[in-house]
């Protein structure tokens, strides 16, 4: 094994070097702080390795994803999201046996608890289905807690329950009732019809609209250590239980910088149309370091080259919406956008480029998902991720709680005053 060598004031240290299956280089500094009484300094933890992990690999300098060595290419054509679920949660993929039973459980637990309508019934009116979905996830933990002999039954639960979550979240929001889960249609079908159905008329699922629902879920499956997946391993290494470690993944997506972003890009698309569709005053606004206002759907912190899953989508938008006889708008300003952001330097020099929110929003308003419903279809689709990471996380016999260090900068040691006697 190579190792590589720190100096510190003047003495130096050698640091066990570890490499990866695509050979990755990681210096293992674990030791460092008891040996040289130094830490180490990454905000943002850009450029730490918080753990090995055996669920997907990116490069992010060649633009390439693989759930489990499968490129992302091949699954967003071939696959289907339920298949995608078991490979990222269980490490292959299903055999005809495997994916009949795990289909038919995730058939069999869709039902919530009929209790759970009164939490929702409890939300005021317009409440964001964001914040609804991420306390009903941790609500489920009352209903079934945490056994070693459950863990896989309460994955399942998880998957089968949160596409009623967030339908049921949904029609909360626009006080229609809620439509019950079908067992005769498939995971994303069903889901549509929850979200899309009304007791009085028939409802028939737009295979276009699930062929397009079925990518989108695959292409937001995982994407290794980011934020919110960051942080289902974070609250379940303390051993919190499933649900709870979930729950605060959701949590962490609803930001903008991250599945936030997919509501952002289309609200900034619509307001930079009512303003006359003049993009170009929005890229300077979006260099300019006085303002505030940035490219939401542009930048990555891994990607610097193209994020493969914004390639995908900017191809399988114009298909969606040919299919479906429509035209948008805003995915014409979403193209100029980019157009002009990727010959300008301050684009170029910083690598920033679409990301997979960029056209995301186009075929989520396309097959009629509305805005505020965005990001808790990027959580639908990152379940599986998250699942897969708390339980590698949890068969980790490496996996310790998990508690950064930092350099301290305030004030030094001073003695406590009455309150008569400060000044
Ligand atoms: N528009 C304008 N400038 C940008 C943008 C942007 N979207 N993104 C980054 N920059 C600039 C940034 O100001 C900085 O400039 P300088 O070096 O002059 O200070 C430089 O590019 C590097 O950016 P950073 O903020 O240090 O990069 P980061 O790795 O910390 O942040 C990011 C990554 C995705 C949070 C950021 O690019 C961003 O805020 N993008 C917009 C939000 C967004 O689309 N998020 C979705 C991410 S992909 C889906 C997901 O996984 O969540």
């Amino acid at each position: 094994m190579s190792t590589a060598k720190l100096t510190l004031n003047g003495k130096e240290y050698e640091l066990p070097v570890i490499v990866g299956s695509e050979n990755e280089v990681g210096i293992d500094v674990q030791q460092l702080r008891a040996k040289s009484g130094a830490i180490t300094y990454d905000p943002g933890y850009g450029n730490t390795g918080a753990c090995q992990s055996a669920i997907t690999f990116i490069d992010g300098d060649q633009g390439i994803l693989r759930y489990r060595g499968y490129p992302i290419e091949q699954l967003a054509t071939q696959a289907s999201f339920v298949e995608v679920c078991f490979l990222l949660i269980y490490g292959h993929l299903p055999n005809h046996n495997e994916l009949t039973n795990f289909e038919s459980e995730l058939t069999r637990h869709t039902l919530l608890h009929e209790d759970m309508k009164k939490f929702f019934e409890g939300y005021p009116r317009g409440a964001h289905p964001m914040a609804q979905l991420a306390s009903m996830i941790i609500s489920l933990s009352t209903y079934y807690p945490e056994s070693e002999s459950e863990l896989d039954l309460n994955i399942i639960r998880l998957i089968a329950k949160i596409k009623t979550l967030a339908a049921f979240a949904y029609k909360k929001s626009i006080g229609q009732p809620y439509i019950y889960p079908r067992n005769d249609m498939s995971y994303v079908a069903d889901f549509m019809h929850m979200l899309f159905a009304v007791p009085s008329e028939n409802y028939q699922v737009n295979e276009v609209v699930e062929r397009a629902l079925n990518l989108l879920l695959i292409l937001h499956a995982d994407h290794e250590q980011n934020c919110s997946t960051s942080t289902v391993r974070m609250v379940g290494s303390s051993q919190a239980d499933l649900f709870a470690s979930i729950g605060a993944g959701v949590c962490a997506l609803w930001g903008p910088l991250h599945g936030g972003a997919n509501q952002e890009v289309i609200e900034m698309l619509q307001m930079i149309q009512d303003d006359g569709a003049n993009y170009k005053k929005y890229v300077d606004k979006a260099k300019d370091k006085n303002s505030d206002f940035k490219l939401f759907g542009f930048g990555h912190r891994v990607y610097k080259n193209f994020d493969p899953r914004a390639t995908i989508l900017k191809k399988s938008t114009d298909e969606v919406l040919h299919a479906l006889g429509m035209s948008d708008p805003l995915l014409e300003i979403a193209k100029n956008l980019e157009e002009v952001a990727l010959k300008d330097p301050y684009f170029v020099e910083r690598k920033l480029y679409p990301n997979v929110d960029f056209y995301s929003g186009i075929i989520y308003r396309a097959i009629g998902i509305p805005t505020n419903m965005f990001t808790v279809m990027f959580a639908l689709g990152r379940l599986p991720g998250w699942i897969a990471h708390w339980r590698e996380m949890r068969s980790d016999k490496a996996s310790r709680i998990n508690r950064p260090r930092q350099v301290y900068t305030g004030a030094t040691v001073r003695d406590y005053q009455s309150v008569f006697e400060r000044k």
